[in-house]
């Protein structure tokens, strides 16, 4: 089950951060997304009782923005981090977002193969975009809903 994510949530999303990221994100900065960022949706994956799963959505007016999104390293490859996606794009659809985009290590083959297979193309690179080992990262952006003009897709160069 998919559902929002609360302040009672975070010690256990915080130990799965840990497991999970190189620079994971700290208490701080997950209350800060929960209590004061009015873009935000924050959702937890939710089995027999565990958090599985969890992911944040920016809904920034017309583009939307997945902040992160991470999966509990056991729970793994068992389409958890495809459900989350989806649910994402789906409420960014449903908010009239016109793109969904997000930055992802070139390194991190498994969320590359992940939303690649959900139409998400590079645009662009950041570089040194990481502060841990300043690796750069893919700028990767995918169409939504109908509002885009088809004449002008795809004109900038393709990375
Ligand atoms: C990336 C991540 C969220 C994927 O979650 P998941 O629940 O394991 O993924 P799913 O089981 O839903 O798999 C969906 C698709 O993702 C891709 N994928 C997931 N894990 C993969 C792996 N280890 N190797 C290659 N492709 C992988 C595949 O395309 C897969 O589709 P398939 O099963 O038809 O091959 C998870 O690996 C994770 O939490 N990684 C650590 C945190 C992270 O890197 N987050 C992304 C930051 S940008």
């Amino acid at each position: 089950m998919i559902r929002p994510m609360r302040r009672q949530d975070l010690p256990e999303i915080l130990r799965i951060e840990k497991q999970i990221f190189t620079a994971p994100w700290n208490e701080r900065a997950y209350r800060e997304e929960l209590e004061n960022n009015p873009f935000a949706q924050l959702l937890v994956y939710e089995q027999d009782g565990r958090i599985c799963g969890s992911c944040d959505l920016w809904i920034l007016y017309e583009q939307a923005q997945i902040a992160t999104l991470g999966v509990r390293p056991e729970c793994q490859r068992q389409g958890i981090g495809q459900c989350l996606l989806s649910e994402m794009l789906r409420r960014a659809e449903a908010a009239g977002c016109e793109t969904c985009s997000l930055e992802v290590r070139p390194s991190n083959a498994p969320a590359l193969a992940l939303y690649e297979k959900n139409g998400f193309i590079k645009a662009a690179v950041r570089k040194a975009y990481y502060s841990d080992n300043h690796e750069d990262a893919w700028l990767m952006i995918r169409p939504l809903g109908g509002k885009q003009d088809d004449s002008t897709a795809g004109t900038g160069n393709q990375l």
